[in-house]
């Protein structure tokens, strides 16, 4: 995690920014409690040193994707973002890593954009990943892809509406996809279940599991009704002054070794 010191909305790449919109110490105390329920659960939280300028590097999960010891890094579309890449490749590398990268002109936003589902890598394509990303991704891993339209603007990430949550279920919201999408989740996947329109809105989605519990936005009932019916627990937190950024829990947590969930 990254800890929010230069968090704030300067610039607008996504529909949910509207500039200077955070409210800066509320920002902190919801990322302590984020922080401190990890901890809670026993998940072991690293940190990375935030820099003045990079005011998205707080959303950890977007610099890169890991499978194993190895870390493929992003390549974002957006300018304003590029800069982060350096400082967790940094932080990869001195952790042990195999740093790959993504060739220039493929875009590519790690583990927003990319989620594991088993042994099976689901990939979002059409907002921030460039098409392309796909395919690498199948060559460098040499895992399965099932690779995923955005059609939404609010949906722009694909951990912005997808869930995966065992391998038989996978939550989403039907209208963030194109309808090929839809089809092909429809087959890969046994058990698909539509999260309700007002809690895709509030970054329901954007949640993180570990093997027994949920750490989802409070606020998403139906959601957390759900995951009690499939056997999770759920831990409730607000991170609300993230969403003003377009980001939530999923966002603000680079998963690093899945031993340590
Ligand atoms: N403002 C950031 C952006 O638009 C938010 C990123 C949130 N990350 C995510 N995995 N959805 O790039």
């Amino acid at each position: 995690m990254c800890e929010p010191h230069f968090f704030q909305v300067q610039y607008e790449i996504n529909p949910w920014m509207k500039l200077g919109s955070i409210d800066k110490k509320n920002a902190g105390k919801q990322w302590v409690s984020l922080y401190e329920t990890y901890l809670k659960l026993e998940i072991a939280v690293d940190l990375i040193k935030p820099q003045a300028g990079l005011p998205d590097m707080v959303f950890s999960a977007d610099q890169g994707l890991v499978k194993e010891k190895t870390v493929i890094c992003s390549n974002f579309l957006y300018q304003e973002r590029r800069k982060e890449v350096p400082y967790y490749e940094n932080w990869y590398q001195q952790n042990d890593f195999e740093v790959k990268k993504m060739p220039e002109t493929c875009f590519f936003e790690g583990a927003g954009e990319s989620l594991w589902w088993e042994d099976k890598l689901f990939v979002g394509k059409g907002q921030r990943n460039s098409k392309e990303a796909s395919f690498r991704l199948k060559e460098v891993l040499g895992v399965e892809v099932i690779s995923l339209e955005l059609i939404n603007p609010f949906f722009y990430h694909l951990d912005t509406c997808l869930f995966p949550l065992n391998k038989e279920t996978v939550f989403y919201y039907p209208k963030a996809f194109s309808p090929i999408s839809v089809k092909s989740l429809r087959k890969k996947v046994p058990d698909l279940v539509p999260f309700e329109e007002k809690e895709a809105f509030n970054f329901a989605a954007n949640s993180l599991l570990t093997d027994h519990h949920a750490v989802i936005q409070t606020g998403n009932k139906d959601f957390r009704r759900r995951l009690d019916s499939y056997g999770y627990k759920t831990v409730e937190v607000d991170v609300s002054e993230f969403s003003k950024a377009g980001g939530g829990i999923h966002c603000l947590t680079g998963v690093i070794a899945e031993s340590s969930l």
